[in-house]
């Protein structure tokens, strides 16, 4: 019976898992550890699963190599764990899982936008307090609202054809404007988008012309009143011009499901030290009435962890039996 092996696997991934086994016919060995610490597993397995944020150790492909593994699946989009010159020297396939639920980050962003007009972040520090006054904080309906797309691919494209189903203006800036959502995103500048959107929403993917592409200048140009949403990645955001553009109120609120430097907090409990000796300015933001923080969990939903699953393995059964899988990252 076909055996594969899948690393790093977490108690809420089980079900889907033992799911696809029961439903290919095949075994499936897990560990909660890394592949560089769950080495001695590899022996008797045909195929192997990974999902880390750190580096595949340089001994892991020689392994798999000698052991008949012929391939090296992530069950994630992102692929820089994996070094894929070294992985093919060791005849390796590598796959990846480029995207398991768009929708989930959509309806993340979407909530998040919801959050952002009606300014519940200012309302749930207010309650908590016991202060039920209003201060004037008056919202803006959605249908009345302009939303400013910044990468509208799988993601950005996802929730703009919600945003449109409830009737927001939906600005869109892409280096690749689409001509498949004529009617639903009207693509801009830059500029134009920063200027008009009541929150600026961000889906670009990370790559060298995304890195600060939000920074102090791009603050100065939004309105007062408007609200930033980063559920893309850290980098693409200044964090320092962002904290300045909240504390001169150069923009209401934001909120960040991802931040630079979030290796070093998220997916850990810093309750008991903090977090102000790793990541300063992001303390700073955590600090903030008008400021969300979540720890990227943006994709976290029952069907994303359902397809991270089924996606990889289906791509390890192809190399396994001679087909081309449908995700090779080359
Ligand atoms: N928070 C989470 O849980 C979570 C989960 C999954 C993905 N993500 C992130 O969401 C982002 C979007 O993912 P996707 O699958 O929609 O990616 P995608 O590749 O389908 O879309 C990205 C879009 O951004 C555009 N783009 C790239 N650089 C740009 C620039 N400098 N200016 C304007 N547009 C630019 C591209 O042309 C493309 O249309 C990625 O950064 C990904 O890492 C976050």
């Amino acid at each position: 019976m076909t055996s594969i092996l899948m690393t790093s696997v977490r108690d809420d991934e089980q079900a889907a898992i033992q799911d696809y086994a029961a439903k290919h016919h095949i075994t499936i060995q897990t560990t909660p550890k890394l592949i560089n610490d769950a080495l001695d597993l590899v022996p008797g397995n045909d195929g192997v699963i990974i999902q880390q944020r750190g580096a595949v150790s340089e001994d892991v492909y020689g392994v798999l190599e000698a052991n008949g593994i012929k391939q090296l699946t992530t069950r994630t989009a992102g692929v820089d764990t994996i070094d894929l010159h070294l992985a093919h020297q060791h005849s390796l396939v590598v796959t990846n899982v480029p995207a398991y639920s768009p929708r989930s980050v959509a309806e993340f962003a979407l909530m998040q936008i919801f959050r952002m007009l009606r300014h519940t972040y200012a309302f749930d520090h207010q309650v908590a307090a016991n202060d039920f006054s209003w201060h004037g904080l008056q919202s803006k309906e959605i249908h009345s609202a302009t939303i400013g797309i910044i990468g509208v691919g799988r993601i950005g494209g996802t929730l703009a054809k919600l945003l449109h189903a409830l009737n927001a203006t939906v600005l869109g800036y892409d280096t690749k404007p689409r001509t498949d959502l004529d009617g639903i995103v009207r693509f801009v500048s830059k500029k134009e988008l920063l200027q008009q959107s009541d929150v600026v929403t961000l889906h670009v993917n990370l790559n060298p012309t995304a890195e600060g592409l939000i920074a102090a200048e791009d603050f100065k140009l939004m309105k007062p009143t408007a609200a930033l949403v980063n559920a893309s990645r850290g980098p693409v955001v200044v964090t320092k011009d962002l904290v300045t553009a909240l504390q001169t109120h150069q923009i209401q609120a934001a909120a960040l499901d991802t931040v630079e430097g979030e290796a070093a907090i998220f997916a850990q409990d810093h309750s008991q030290t903090g977090i102000a000796k790793q990541l300063p300015l992001v303390d700073e933001l955590n600090k903030m009435d008008n400021v969300i923080l979540t720890p990227h969990i943006a994709f976290y939903t029952n069907v994303a962890v359902q397809n991270m699953v089924d996606i990889a393995l289906d791509d390890v059964l192809s190399i396994i039996n001679g087909q081309a899988p449908q995700n090779e990252v080359r």
